[in-house]
């Protein structure tokens, strides 16, 4: 063990881990909201509904600093979906008349985000179901995460704060799908598993893709996922099915870097420097290549509802660009807080107005036949002549700049469906020093990510 560490985790710890005020603080906040919870219930004559604090603040999981309450609304199994999502939303919006202000939001069923002071509050009613396996929907598996973790997590508390501040500094925390990262109960359960933050660090040393952490030993192996943690309360559950290959990679990166040689800076994120004119013109000249941005109005929808759709535009306009052989190295997307945007970094802009197209062996008669016909007055650039036993053509390409075709083409891509009505209503193509028109922060520090720089290379 590195000789610094025991220092590295005392600094980290006195930063992420809440005092006794602060959970205390919580606590009354919790308690509060719960039993607003349960007086809503019971006015309207309703017994057999109560609130429960579920999430990191049940479990002594959360990070200070960061004020986010999970309180759940349970009710018996027996109700109908319909007065669940009904009379759960109306509980919670009564409970959220307290708040400084709510919010709806959408996940498989509505529920209700408030702000309590400085204390963001999800209020979400799920079903009190028997088991794990006879959930009705993805919610209410939380309770049980909670018995589970709850029930042994005691004096593990340090490693889990640790374990989800060095995911967040490896920007890999958080199972939305924007990130694709770790959630907060995947942490644990590494934690459960592995024993220790260290200890979790030197299992991801030893991953690769196909990896399965069975807790339990439920013995369900069938996954196509990087990591298979079989959920300890329902065994068909992959916990870590929202994680993607490049997260998974990249915390096998960090926790190797940190294994070598460790650091308090490892545990919290630089924000990337806003790349400014003068390092563009800089950086780009060096590269010598094409950059080329597709930027229209960001569609008003969460971002779970929004990423999907951008990183399905970026591959439909990857495949446009290589269906027409223009070579695209990196892309990446951005959405800021009106405009959204896909940036590619192509390796040229201009193809020459000649293409090769490639016909049938010259062997199987009625296509060879009918790909002669058809060429035999090619206009212009040669005859059908033969390669490697096919035929061939040089024709005129339809397209010789990439940013035109993206012009004229983006439309036939398979888009979603918000980012496709925002690129049917209009769009822009910039091209190379024109992305800097964009003058926002954000993009801005999005595009010192984009050259994958940190520093002063
Ligand atoms: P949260 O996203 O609030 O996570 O979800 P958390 O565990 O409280 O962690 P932090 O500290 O806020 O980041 C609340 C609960 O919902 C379930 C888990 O049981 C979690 O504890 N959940 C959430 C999942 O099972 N999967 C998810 O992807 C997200
Ligand atoms: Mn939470
Ligand atoms: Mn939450």
């Amino acid at each position: 063990m590195n000789h610094n560490e025991p220092e590295i985790i005392k600094e980290v710890l006195q930063r992420i881990k809440p005092d006794t005020r602060e959970k205390q603080k919580m606590h009354e906040v919790a308690d509060h909201i719960i039993s607003l919870v349960n007086n809503v219930a019971v006015g309207l004559g309703l017994t057999d509904i109560s609130g429960i604090l579920v999430g990191s603040a049940a479990r002594g999981t959360w990070i200070s600093g960061e004020h986010d309450l999970d309180i759940f609304i349970t009710f018996p199994e027996d109700t109908s979906e319909e007065d669940l999502k009904n009379v759960g939303l109306r509980i919670a919006r009564e409970v959220a008349d307290d708040a400084d202000g709510y919010e709806e939001r959408y996940a498989e069923h509505p529920y209700i985000h408030a702000y309590f002071s400085d204390f963001e509050v999800d209020l979400v009613p799920c079903f009190r179901v028997g088991s794990a396996a006879r959930i009705k929907s993805a919610v209410d598996r939380t309770p049980f995460h909670n018995q589970f973790v709850r029930s042994r997590i005691k004096g593990h508390e340090d490693d889990v704060l640790l374990l989800k501040q060095f995911m967040k500094g490896a920007g890999v925390y958080g199972s939305d799908l924007r990130t694709g990262g770790f959630s907060g109960y995947l942490a644990e359960l590494l934690i459960i598993h592995c024993g220790s933050f260290r200890e979790v660090l030197g299992s991801a040393d030893g991953w690769k893709p196909g990896t399965i952490i069975d807790i339990m030993e439920h013995g369900n192996k069938q996954h196509n996922d990087p990591l298979m943690v079989v959920d300890p309360t329902d065994p068909a559950r992959n916990v870590a099915a929202a994680l993607t290959l490049d997260r998974f990679a990249g915390f096998i990166d960090r926790a190797r870097e940190y294994l070598d040689s460790p650091t308090v800076e490892g545990f919290f994120i630089d924000m990337p420097a806003p790349l400014s004119d003068t390092e563009f013109d800089t950086i780009t000249a060096k590269r010598g290549t094409f950059l080329v941005g597709v930027i229209f109005d960001k569609p008003d929808v969460v971002d779970d509802v929004l990423y999907p759709q951008l990183f399905m535009l970026h591959n439909s306009i990857t495949d446009l660009l290589s269906r027409h052989t223009f070579s695209v190295m990196n892309g990446d997307v951005w959405a800021g807080s009106r405009e959204a945007a896909v940036v590619l970094e192509m390796e040229v802009q201009h193809l020459p107005p000649v293409k090769k197209h490639a016909g049938p062996p010259v062997w199987e008669k009625i296509h060879a036949g009918s790909f002669k016909q058809k060429y035999l007055h090619n206009k212009g650039l040669s005859e059908v002549y033969i390669e490697n036993g096919r035929y061939v053509v040089d024709v005129w390409r339809k397209y010789t700049d990439a940013a035109d075709l993206l012009r004229n083409e983006l439309h036939t891509c398979r888009l979603g469906k918000h980012v496709g009505e925002s690129i049917k209503l209009g769009f822009k193509v910039l091209q190379d020093r024109e992305l800097i028109d964009i003058d926002h922060q954000s993009f801005r520090e999005f595009l010192t990510g984009f050259f994958h720089r940190n520093g002063d290379q």
